[in-house]
């Protein structure tokens, strides 16, 4: 397998976290989902957890430093030695150049950005219904791709649970702070020639088969 460099960037619901996972099947190369990693760390009440809750379950991003901090500490773990799959990071402008500081003093850069692009309906409707595994982190959503049983995860039995963040209101909340901190990232990485723009609409497989496209595989 090869590795590969790759930010996964679009509104919450759009199916990065989805497409993450597939593409680390694919490809050598560690996921770095900054979401898990913070609600994990909030579930285990680490010093970081008590730090983030809040702005997680308003809705609101986390403060640069502790990401920054947090990535970085990721990135040199020896899973992502040949390759990384960025889910949900960068998300500021201020982390887009952290990034590029860190892969810089490395000797590395980016492959590819890739922009997945949804319209505000179907991501209302992907959040309301997706599920989510406690036990190994496995994504279904309630009518596009419900588990055999209810609550119960296929993969490993564990219990299906709502996250506390795909409330309406919280959803309409991430997603204006989407399209003012966010999408900015569209235009940076452009202009550095390494944004791959993907049509997020359409089955898993589609947007998988698109999104392979986009990275020459
Ligand atoms: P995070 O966990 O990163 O949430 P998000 O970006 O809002 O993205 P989501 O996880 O909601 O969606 P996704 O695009 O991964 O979609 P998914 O594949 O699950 O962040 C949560 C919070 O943490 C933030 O609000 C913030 O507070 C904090 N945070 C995280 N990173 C941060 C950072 N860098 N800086 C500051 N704060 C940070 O798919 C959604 C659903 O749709 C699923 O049910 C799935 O099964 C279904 N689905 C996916 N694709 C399809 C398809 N093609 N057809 C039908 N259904 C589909």
């Amino acid at each position: 397998m090869v590795g590969i460099r790759v930010v996964l960037l679009g509104p919450p619901g759009a199916g990065k976290g989805t497409q993450a996972k597939l593409l680390q099947e694919r490809f050598e190369a560690c996921q770095i989902s900054t979401g898990d990693i913070l609600r994990q760390a909030v579930s285990e009440h680490t010093t970081l957890g008590k730090q983030a809750a809040g702005y997680i379950s308003r809705g609101a991003l986390v403060p640069d430093d502790l990401i920054v901090k947090m990535v970085g500490e990721r990135l040199q773990a020896k899973d992502c030695e040949k390759g990384f799959l960025l889910d949900g990071f960068p998300r500021t402008l201020g982390q887009a150049q952290s990034l590029e500081r860190i892969l810089q003093e490395r000797g590395l850069a980016l492959d590819a950005v890739l922009s997945i692009e949804v319209p505000q309906q179907l991501i209302i409707e992907r959040l309301a219904g997706r599920r989510t595994c406690r036990g190994c982190g496995s994504l279904y959503h309630l009518a596009f791709d419900p588990p055999k049983s209810d609550n119960v995860c296929d993969r490993c039995g564990g219990e299906l649970y709502q996250r506390e963040d795909d409330r309406e209101e919280t959803i309409k909340t991430r997603l204006s702070v989407y399209e003012n901190q966010t999408a900015p990232l569209i235009h940076y990485y452009r202009e550095r020639g390494i944004l791959k723009p993907v049509d997020g609409v359409g089955t898993v497989d589609e947007i998988r088969r698109r999104v392979l496209q986009a990275v020459g595989a």
